[in-house]
């Protein structure tokens, strides 16, 4: 090939060309918008970290994501915040629990959209923590599981399409496949936080679920920020479990790991744009320093460039409206 001046890349960036070579687009169909419902709400309540989203009642749950998905966005992720907490996050499988009324109203009056939910017990549970905690104060991975399988169960019935388990527990996504096939549930999908991070972009979300641990933190269950081999073998692991997606979380500060868990799974990978990467675009937008809706989008491409499947971000809803 002869080189310049015979060969000019502007060509490539003229208008309407631009468009035809394009290699990365971020499509609706991509999208999961998260929605918290909280028990305790007559009013829906803005998150004070999180410019823009709220925390919604209950009773408001249909209209909620009526509107996402009039406006395009094919899916939601459905939070909770209980009405009261315990030892054992007991009302994260209950049948009248939040979560589980929230999904009720939302299947039944938005029939068309994709309903995900989160499952995991730290909302639930007085000490915080994604697991049981024993009497010295460690999380017991195994003694979880049966919990696990619960609230699996629980939010199946209530109508949940496909189930996240986020709390890093190992075996969890066996353990939930064997649950939900054991009661007939053999459609709804498992979509594992296989690969999730001891980050501290989680900070906004914990005021949005009131899920921050009361002592210690994640990281003897999370993983830790340097590690990329690990988070094959956990994504490994969950293939063979059962996983029907592997998500990364966060994404933008790991968007190498979104492209080697691509790179070496045929399970749809979920990339979580999560509650800090979103605070951060909108704080500096909210100073003038940035515009929130042009880098949510250049953020939202980079993520899919890097070889994910679905992202998971609070911009969602926002940015379907305008593409
Ligand atoms: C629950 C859970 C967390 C997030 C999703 N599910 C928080 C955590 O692990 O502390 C974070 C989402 C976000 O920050 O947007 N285990």
């Amino acid at each position: 090939m002869s080189e310049f001046p015979r060969r000019r890349m502007r060509r490539y960036r003229r208008d309407g060309v631009d468009d035809m070579v394009r290699e990365t687009t971020v499509a609706e169909d991509d999208l999961v918008q998260p929605l918290f419902f909280d028990a305790n709400l007559s009013e829906a309540e803005e998150i004070p970290s999180m410019p823009d989203v709220h925390r919604h009642p209950v009773e408001d749950a249909a209209d909620r994501a009526a509107e996402v998905y009039d406006a395009g966005v094919p899916a939601v992720m459905v939070f909770g915040v209980p009405e009261e907490k315990d030892a054992e996050g007991s009302r994260a499988w209950a049948e009248e629990g939040v979560v589980q009324r929230s999904v009720r109203e939302i299947s039944e009056h938005v029939p068309g959209l994709v309903v995900i939910t989160d499952l995991c017990l730290c909302a639930y549970t007085t000490h915080g923590h994604c697991g049981l905690v024993d009497d010295s104060g460690r999380v017991d991975n195994d003694a979880t599981l049966p919990y696990l399988r619960n609230v699996a169960v629980s939010q199946a019935e209530a109508g949940a399409d496909v189930v996240a388990p986020s709390g890093m527990m190992d075996g969890a996504v066996g353990e939930i496949r064997d649950a939900l096939d054991g009661h007939g549930y053999d459609e709804v999908g498992v979509m594992s936080y296989s690969v999730k991070y001891a980050s501290g972009f989680y900070g906004p979300f914990r005021d949005a679920q009131d899920s921050a641990p009361s002592h210690g933190d994640r990281t003897g269950y999370q993983m830790d920020p340097g590690n990329t081999r690990e988070a094959l073998m956990e994504a490994r692991l969950d293939v063979r479990e059962g996983a029907d997606w592997l998500m990364v979380k966060p994404a933008l500060p790991y968007l190498d790991v979104v492209s080697d868990v691509a790179g070496e799974f045929d399970v749809p990978v979920a990339a979580y744009n999560v509650s800090g990467e979103y605070a951060m675009l909108k704080a500096a937008d909210q100073e003038g320093w940035l515009d929130a809706e042009e880098t949510a989008l250049e953020s939202l491409t980079a993520i899919k460039r890097a070889g994910a499947d679905t992202v998971i971000t609070y911009f969602a809803e926002d940015l379907v409206r305008k593409l």
